[in-house]
């Protein structure tokens, strides 16, 4: 099979297309025959530091050789007593950081893990969203938004902050989308409430009115964020912050007891019941996929390299396979 294969870990230039001997499903696991998987930041730490993202994702001691989390893609074959899946089933999910990744045309899973049926209404290349979703749920269900509540996502452009921006939508609250003046028509599309460009005074004037603050790109300092809470407002991040400042105010609330500045995470084997759920709102059109470019697996190493630059929208698309497109939907 064809992978896009890291001899040594680095720069994106370290990634090498090439064939591979195909896995073999084991014991309660099924085989993977992927369509379209991502590139995504996991991934640019992953190939940068890949010790680091093991010990964080619990990854196992064995660096792996091919990357990639979201996948979409059939189920090519089932391992002894695998029974969940059956063969040509229209499957997306996460791929877990023990295996070798989805960029690749094929990997293996246990049938246990974040895989389900894809959502009926979308294509492969349009279903491989679930990991800024993963990442911004357990925030959104920490904060236990509901009407009332008003929330600011800072960086509501990437793909945390647009999955974290329609599952606050959904639970009914009103959001301040913070985003670069380019994301305007997207954030509206998905519901933001009011849009505001970081690189205007409108940002500067910003008060001190929300509940929950959510700094979707790690670029916020406590200056900006403390200003904007109400008393007892609490603030969340999915990154360390600018010189790694979060991980102090997250020691100091734990300590305090404040539970004011957060990063809430999701609850270890909770992965399953949570791809289900987001092919659940997707069906029923209370999540949409935000799709930015999108490569052939030959130029994943471009895709890579755009991933790094922290400008994408949503999720940059690699295509693995693409003859059969035709008899999908949309
Ligand atoms: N907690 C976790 O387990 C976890 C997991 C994955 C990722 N992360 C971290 O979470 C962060 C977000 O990940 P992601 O995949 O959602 O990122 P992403 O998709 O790469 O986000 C990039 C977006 O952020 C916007 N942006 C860049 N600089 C900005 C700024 N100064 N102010 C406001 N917006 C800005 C960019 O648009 P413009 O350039 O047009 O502004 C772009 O749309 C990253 O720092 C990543 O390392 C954490």
């Amino acid at each position: 099979m064809k992978a896009a294969t890291i001899a040594r870990y680095g720069s994106p230039g370290v990634i090498e297309v090439r064939d591979v001997p195909a896995p073999v499903p084991g014991p309660g696991e099924v085989l993977v025959r992927v369509h379209a998987t991502t590139v995504n930041r996991t991934d640019c730490g992953e190939l940068l530091h890949p010790t680091l993202i093991r010990l964080l994702t619990g990854g196992g001691r064995s660096r792996r050789k091919i990357l990639g989390l979201d996948f979409a893609g059939t189920i090519e074959a089932v391992g002894g007593s695998a029974s969940r899946f059956k063969p040509g089933d229209r499957v997306f999910g996460m791929c877990p950081f023990r295996n070798d990744g989805a960029q690749a045309e094929y990997f293996c899973m246990a049938e246990t893990g974040p895989i389900a049926q894809m959502p009926s209404n979308l294509r492969f290349d349009q279903a491989v969203v679930c990991e800024g979703a993963f990442y911004a749920n357990p925030i959104i269900e920490h904060f236990a938004l509901r009407p009332g509540h008003t929330i600011l996502i800072y960086g509501a452009s990437g793909a945390i902050g647009t999955a974290a921006l329609q599952l606050a939508k959904d639970r009914g609250a009103e959001v301040v989308a913070v985003v670069a003046g380019r994301h305007r028509e997207l954030m509206r599309s998905l519901g933001a409430d009011r849009v505001v460009d970081y690189t205007t005074d409108e940002f500067d004037q910003l008060g001190r009115s929300f509940d929950f603050v959510l700094d979707a790109v790690g670029k916020l300092g406590i200056r900006r964020w403390r200003r904007w809470l109400k008393p007892g407002g609490v603030f969340a991040a999915t990154d360390r912050g600018p010189w790694s400042q979060n991980l102090l105010f997250i020691l100091w609330s734990k300590v305090t007891g404040s539970g004011r500045v957060v990063v809430p995470l999701a609850k270890r084997g909770s992965g399953q019941a949570f791809v289900n759920e987001l092919r659940d709102r997707i069906e029923a059109g209370r999540f949409i996929p935000v799709i930015d470019r999108r490569y052939p697996l030959t130029a994943i190493a471009d895709a890579y390299r755009y991933v790094q630059s922290g400008e994408k929208a949503g999720v940059v698309v690699i295509d693995v396979a693409t003859e059969d497109r035709a008899a999908e939907p949309g």
